[in-house]
């Protein structure tokens, strides 16, 4: 019997409309346009309003997706969203999103690993569809993390910003077209490098703590680290990838892991410029821009590369 493999069927994504331009942010810390343009590559990021939640966000990414892959939502066996600021712990966002979405059928929960959160829900929701337990999942990364900023830290409120970006997932018709394999990892003995303690019984700090070189310098060990991993066990040059999706977390190490693996910064996508870093969000919202501008053929190949808190990472080879 041939393997089951999935694929991606469909994506969406959702932005809140406030544009936070940098300039306005001269106005909150010591910094500057130039400064942050120079250091992250960001100009701009979303932020939702006061009201505007998490989970309603993932649910416009998700009904694009749906829309987009032409599956109602009732054929939905699983909704997982990846998340670290959800609009509520219970219920979770994902069921939140299934009662917007009216996907009666599915089995919904939240995943937390930060920026590596999509990437995690994205191999779950895999294992899932190879292991014949589901046909249809929508994976969603969606964050809100205006709402955990410290806007008087000028080492973080000038990275985040806020989005969801959602794929749906089904079985594919053939082994060698879709997902073709992962390569992720955690390390919780550098969790402190990136924190968020405000909802823990212990304490009530509600901000996100970043000790920004600490995670530069694991981003760029690490991303080409993966990429090396999923190439070599898949016989593939690292030119033969067509596009690297990597999380939208800083031009820089972007621009780092591409001289890393001596490949032109063409082939990694960014959209990091106008929505900063939007953790679980970036790599789908990415995923959804690309795939609607018509830069996927089919049969390329693509690598997403996720990075994050806990400290977290993941990475995904496919065949589009
Ligand atoms: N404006 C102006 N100056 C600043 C700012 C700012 N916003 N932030 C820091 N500086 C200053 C520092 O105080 C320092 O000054 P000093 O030399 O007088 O001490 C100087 O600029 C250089 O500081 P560095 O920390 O070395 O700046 P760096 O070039 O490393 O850039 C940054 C900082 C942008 C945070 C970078 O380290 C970074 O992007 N790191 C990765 C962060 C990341 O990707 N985090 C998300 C992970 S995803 C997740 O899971 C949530």
């Amino acid at each position: 019997m041939e393997q089951l493999t999935s694929k991606i069927m469909g994506t969406g994504s959702a932005l809140p409309e406030r544009v936070l331009k940098n300039i306005e942010i001269e106005k909150l810390v010591d910094t500057s346009d130039a400064w942050i343009q120079e250091r992250t590559g960001i100009v701009e990021r979303r932020i939702a309003k006061e009201k505007e939640s998490t989970a309603e966000l993932a649910a416009i990414a998700g009904k694009k997706a749906l829309e987009d892959a032409k599956i109602p939502a009732e054929n939905l066996d699983f909704i997982l969203l990846a998340t670290f600021t959800p609009s509520s712990f219970m219920p979770n966002d994902a069921c939140l999103v299934q009662t917007a979405l009216g996907a009666s059928k599915a089995v919904c929960f939240d995943i937390n690993a930060a920026c590596s959160g999509f990437l995690f829900a994205l191999q779950m929701a895999h294992a899932y569809i190879c292991s014949g337990m589901a046909r249809y999942i929508l994976v969603i990364g969606a964050e809100n993390i205006s709402k955990v900023i410290d806007w008087n830290d000028r080492g973080t409120c000038i990275l985040f910003g806020d989005g969801a970006g959602a794929v749906v997932l089904g079985v594919s018709d053939s082994c060698s077209h879709g997902i073709l394999d992962f390569e992720s990892g955690s390390d919780g003995s550098h969790g402190k490098v990136l924190s968020l303690d405000g909802y823990s019984e212990s304490s009530h700090t509600k901000f996100l703590r970043m000790d920004g070189q600490e995670v530069f310098k694991f981003a760029v060990r690490k991303v080409p680290e993966m990429i090396l991993a999923l190439t070599k066990r898949n016989h593939l040059l690292l030119e033969e990838i067509d596009y690297y999706l990597l999380h939208q977390a800083n031009k820089r190490i972007l621009s780092s892991v591409a001289k890393r693996l001596s490949l032109s910064l063409d082939k990694f996508p960014m959209n990091l410029n106008y929505y900063g870093n939007t953790s679980a969000a970036s790599i789908p919202i990415l995923l959804d821009e690309c795939h609607r501008s018509g830069i996927f053929l089919e049969g390329q190949k693509l690598i997403l590369s996720g990075f994050g808190g806990g400290l977290t990472w993941g990475s995904c080879l496919l065949s589009w």
